[in-house]
């Protein structure tokens, strides 16, 4: 019996000597020192021993277990130690080696911002922010805008119609879920919207006065230069309520170019003409080049500013006070031309950012030439 205490005692210390890792000194110690370990049983079974036996085979018994429990613990803690050792080195960072070079990061198109720009001043003047259709009902884009069918200003944003047939089956008369449609009056037509203006009377159709309103979106028209394209972005503002006048109009598109265009702009309001607007304007700010002066001072010597061809002024919109025929075609929404009045404006985004950002040609916007769009 002592010598089989022996025997165990010696395997167990080089197997304690062996253990590569934490787990296996576990392991270790259930075989020797567990519940079913024969070291156990045997001192577990020293009262059934002849009692000459007993003290010899306790003693060395539990020597042994406490030898091997010693050497267990003191095996697990230089293990873990070094354990831990190992794991600390391999996290360590050498903030001496060179970083890894910086992940190219883009950013938003700069029309996208531009538009951000634009609406984030007007939800400061409590504007609300709304989209509208760009396959629009002639009703919408010309009849209740005021220029009835046969009008001569529809000539001046002549575009795109639908072809009906490319709508589905009988589009003049169902939706796609072959519900009868309630068309608007007036010419059947489908179009691409040629400006943002028909969200003017839809807006009032959904809301009564008073009502603040921009809307930003794509728009139409068959036109294809340096500064237009067939597509471009628009948006539009609409303020309507009892007392609303021209002053408003005007104090509002200051605070506008102010923020878009620096601190010390000045605005200028020509004479115009837009069917859905009476009085109609367009809208000049002083530039932010030459300060309005229309020239500029290089190297000593002055300069016709190129920004504004020396006159001072950059036009930036179209405006008006609502023409009282478009309430007419609201009114039973709550615009009775008699008692509401307000006024709209809209401006191209295009045209902004190429102002602010001296760019020549409208359609670089939409060349996606990486290399353009990197200076923004
Ligand atoms: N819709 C006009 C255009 O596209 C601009 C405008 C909007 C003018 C609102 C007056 C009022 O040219």
């Amino acid at each position: 019996m002592l010598e089989r205490i022996e025997e165990l005692r010696n395997e167990a210390r080089t197997a304690i000597d062996a253990a590569p890792d934490a787990a296996a000194l576990e392991d270790i110690r259930v075989r020797y020192l567990g519940r079913k370990a024969e070291l156990t049983a045997i001192l577990r079974g020293i009262g059934e021993l002849p009692p000459e036996q007993r003290g010899p085979v306790g003693k060395t018994g539990n020597q042994a277990r406490v030898e091997l429990e010693g050497l267990l613990g003191a095996a697990k803690e230089k293990l873990e130690a070094a354990e831990l050792n190992a794991r600390i080195s391999g996290e360590s960072i050498d903030v001496t080696l060179p970083g890894t070079p910086p992940v190219r990061l883009g950013h938003l198109h700069p029309l996208t911002r531009t538009r951000r720009e634009i609406e984030d001043v007007f939800v400061g003047l409590g504007y609300k922010v709304m989209e509208g259709p760009e396959v629009e009902h002639d009703y919408y884009n010309f009849t209740a805008l005021n220029h009835p069918p046969g009008h001569p200003a529809r000539m001046l944003q002549d575009t795109f119609y639908v072809d009906p047939a490319s709508l589905g089956a009988d589009p003049e008369l169902y939706g796609t879920d072959g519900a009868a449609l309630e068309l608007p009056p007036g010419p059947r037509d489908v179009l691409l919207r040629t400006h943002t203006s028909p969200m003017q009377v839809r807006s009032m159709e959904d809301a009564t006065p008073p009502i603040f309103i921009i809307v930003p979106g794509r728009t139409y028209r068959r036109d294809s230069d340096a500064t237009h394209t067939p597509m471009f972005n628009q948006i539009e503002g609409l303020a309507v309520g009892e007392d609303i006048t021209l002053a408003d109009l005007k104090g509002t598109l200051l605070t506008f170019a102010r923020a878009i265009f620096g601190p010390d702009r000045e605005l200028r309001l020509r004479p115009h003409y837009f069917p859905f607007t009476e009085p109609s304007v367009e809208v000049d700010v002083s530039c932010f080049r030459c300060s309005g002066t229309g020239v500029m001072t290089v190297g000593g010597s002055e300069e016709r500013c190129n920004l504004c061809k020396g006159t001072g002024w950059l036009e930036i919109l179209g405006s008006g006070m609502v023409d009282p025929n478009v309430f007419g075609f609201v009114r039973e929404h709550g615009y009775d031309p008699e008692r509401v009045q307000g006024f709209a404006f809209g401006m191209g985004i295009e045209r902004i950012a190429m102002l602010k950002h001296g760019v020549p040609d409208l359609r670089m916007f939409f060349d996606d030439d990486v290399r353009m769009l990197e200076q923004f």
